[in-house]
């Protein structure tokens, strides 16, 4: 097959309404030209990671309008777009798995290009890492100090199955999901470069493993622990078998 031919196809001209309106041309030109890769596999470790940044950016700004709908109090309008950046999320971690395609050899041969960069740099990521703290505020504001309610009350003693608890278990998926995205990033590093390597900063890759621990929004965890405490405290922590054995 004629390569230079259908490099120039899947450029485009970038003068059709399609093309002006997504404005292909700058898109399909943020990867290095084709005679510059160091290898056949950079090209696809370019596009995951641009197209992962577009989903931050994505995710980012629906959680902006998320807080305003959560400060207004219209749990319809946050539920239906926290399912927008739960699969969000999905779709990031799902991703990662494309990079489990390159074989490790020819990673080390993408990662010269890299000089020090590190996945912490990115911009959605550092974004969204900022945002919980404000969305637990404007949550705590909305739903529990406008009702004069704690999250024991909406969880367990006046559990009502009421917006305040839909919309704190959006925010605990929006926890999870994102905790998912970390550990599944770190099993592709098992799968590349190895859990006991360096980062290109020099540091530990294992630190990536406290960020997993991370838990944004702490109460909506730990009533379900004081929950079962109080559950084993009235039936027993240890129950016995219902075979009488
Ligand atoms: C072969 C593929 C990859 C390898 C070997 C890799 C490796 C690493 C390493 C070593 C770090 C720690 C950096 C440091 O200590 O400064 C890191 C962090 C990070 N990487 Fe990757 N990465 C890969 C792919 C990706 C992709 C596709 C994304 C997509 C967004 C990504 C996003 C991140 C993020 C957000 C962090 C910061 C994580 C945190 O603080 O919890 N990485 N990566």
């Amino acid at each position: 097959m004629d390569r230079e031919y259908f490099y120039k196809l899947m450029s485009g001209d970038g003068t059709l309404d399609y093309e002006v309106y997504l404005n292909t041309p700058q898109i399909l030109s943020a990867q290095k030209p084709f005679d510059e890769f160091c290898n056949h596999d950079e090209l696809q470790f370019q596009i995951v990671h641009q197209v992962e940044e577009l989903w931050m950016k994505l995710a980012a700004w629906t959680l902006l309008d998320i807080d305003e709908y959560m400060a207004g109090r219209n749990a319809h309008r946050v539920v239906t777009l926290f399912r927008r950046v739960h699969m969000i999320l999905e779709l990031m971690t799902e991703q990662l798995r494309l990079l489990e395609t390159m074989s490790p050899k020819e990673y080390q041969e993408i990662r010269l290009q890299l000089g020090n960069g590190s996945g912490q740099e990115s911009p959605g990521f550092r974004t969204l890492l900022k945002m919980p703290k404000l969305l637990w505020e404007t949550y705590r504001k909305a739903y529990l100090e406008h009702e004069g309610r704690s999250i024991a009350d909406v969880y367990d003693q006046g559990y009502a199955h009421d917006d305040a608890y839909v919309v704190a278990e959006a925010l605990a998926e929006f926890d999870e999901l994102f905790q998912k995205f970390r550990f599944h990033h770190i099993q592709l590093i098992h799968r590349s470069i190895g859990m006991e390597a360096k980062s290109l900063k020099g540091r530990s890759v294992d630190l990536l493993k406290d960020g997993v621990k991370t838990r944004f929004f702490p109460e909506l965890w730990k009533i379900r622990s004081e929950m079962t405490d109080r559950w084993g405290a009235a039936h027993g922590y240890r129950r016995d078998s219902i075979t009488g054995h």
